[in-house]
């Protein structure tokens, strides 16, 4: 059949910010990585003050369902309302200071009852029963005492919480971000891998890490016959917020061993949308141009449908999203992926770094390939390891793990009395913007 006209591509969303910032070229030492004072002033003057990744809306079906966020010390509760809103709770009975929800995630009917003294808060977090009502002076206190409620929205399936009462609003927070993956469906997406792992290492070397992709070419050798790391033909975007964007090349990078050949992984993408491969022999890098224009042709028949929405580069190219201060978002033409780390209350040293793949429903398909094989096409279930430890349980995928071995390592560097500060190159710019942004927070002028 002959295709007449591929849909109206999209156009880039309008950003008028888009670009380089100035940095001012604070100095980026070993201590901020391990110094418990320097971990409480992010606690202090950050963390309590940012917007927090909860979950994802699709965890919460029914009212009275509830999943709980434990960060550091404090822990917040959110739940799904009888009107399908979502409100969000600090996880603290208010009678004596009990811890409520205990578990990761549950469904209440009347709402959470406290298991010390038996106190019930409806999911309003609006007291309902007490036992001996009669007992208090100034009478019963139900309907009167309230769980401390913060500052809770959702956006793209994504449930946010703030401890800042203040906390500007979501969309304000998170702008430019949202206009960036408007193409992408997030609200549907389905989260078919939900990783946690234990890290040694501080919770800065995920955004550090994922600011720059002049790692590629040592740590992640096998990317070269699909990604082109090279800083020249790389997008590199910093926002006011303090988020930030890099988009590479789905093609052949030029250090690849052979870079104008059509090597394995390049010649299966090529193959999978029907492009000869040995066309492209000497020419490699013209099957990316080869595929926007193949996938928009044949997308639709073979369920693609979410093609449509996207712009001709997403549909080969890496847009990675570093939200500050610790959320990645790289959307690929078949997913998104989400990193997060977050720092362990007991040592500045360790984080938890979670991996999420998200990828858009299409009609009939009942798995999808993920970096851990294929996977059923349904939300997954939680799987937590410590990163080292056991056989086998701790990996999580390949790149994810070259990335994670680096991290243990660069630990151990800075807390050498032989390094001081890093010695940037351009295209690592957005590392310094993000550690200038924490100082922002820490230092009152955020
Ligand atoms: S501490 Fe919760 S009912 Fe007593
Ligand atoms: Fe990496």
């Amino acid at each position: 059949m002959l295709h007449t006209k591929p849909p109206v591509a999209p156009t880039y969303p309008v950003v008028p910010e888009c670009g380089q910032i100035p940095l001012r070229g604070d100095p980026m030492t070993g201590d901020r990585y391990y110094s418990r004072e320097f971990a409480q002033a992010e606690w202090d003057r950050m963390w309590t003050r940012v917007w927090h990744v909860g979950g994802r809306l699709a965890q919460l079906e029914e009212a009275g369902d509830y999943i709980v966020h434990n960060f550091l010390k404090e822990s917040v509760v959110m739940m799904r309302q009888e009107d399908g809103s979502v409100r969000a709770f600090y996880n603290s009975c208010q009678h004596r200071g009990n811890k409520l929800a205990w578990t990761e995630s549950g469904g209440v009917t009347d709402g959470l009852r406290c298991s010390y003294h038996g106190w019930l808060w409806g999911l309003d977090g609006v007291l309902r029963d007490v036992q001996d009502p009669d007992d208090f002076a100034g009478g019963s206190p139900c309907g009167k005492l309230k769980l401390k409620e913060v500052p809770c929205d959702t956006w793209g399936g994504f449930i946010w919480y703030s401890m800042d009462p203040q906390a500007k609003p979501l969309l304000d927070y998170l702008h430019p971000i949202p206009d960036l993956l408007a193409g992408r469906g997030m609200d549907d997406l389905v989260r078919v891998v939900w990783r946690t792992v234990k890290v040694n290492t501080n919770w800065k070397f995920s955004p550090d890490n994922f600011n720059e992709s002049y790692h590629l070419p040592t740590v992640h050798p096998q990317m070269r016959q699909m990604i082109d790391e090279d800083y020249r033909n790389t997008t590199f975007d910093m926002f006011p917020n303090g988020h930030n964007r890099m988009i590479e090349q789905g093609q052949p990078s030029m250090r690849a061993d052979f870079p104008n050949m059509v090597e394995p992984v390049w010649e299966m993408m090529l193959a999978d949308w029907d492009l000869d491969p040995k066309a492209f022999q000497g020419r490699s890098r013209e099957g990316r141009r080869a595929l926007q224009e193949a996938k928009r042709r044949l997308g639709a028949e073979r369920g693609y449908g979410y093609f449509d929405a996207m712009l001709d580069d997403e549909l080969t190219d890496y847009f990675h999203h570093t939200l500050f201060p610790n959320v990645t978002m790289t959307g690929t033409p078949d997913g998104l992926h989400f990193f997060r780390t977050e720092p362990l209350a007991s040592d500045p040293e360790w984080c938890t770094f979670d991996y999420w793949y998200l990828v858009p429903r299409m009609e009939g398909r009942e798995e999808v390939a993920t970096v851990y094989g294929m996977r059923p096409y349904e939300e997954a279930e939680h799987e937590v390891s410590t990163y080292g430890e056991g056989v086998g349980g701790h990996h999580l995928g390949d790149f994810i793990d070259q990335d994670l071995s680096v991290a243990v390592a660069q630990q151990q560097g800075f807390h050498s009395r032989g390094y001081s500060d890093p010695h940037l190159s351009g295209q690592e710019s957005r590392v310094r913007r993000f550690h200038e942004v924490l100082n922002d927070y820490l230092e009152g002028r955020r």
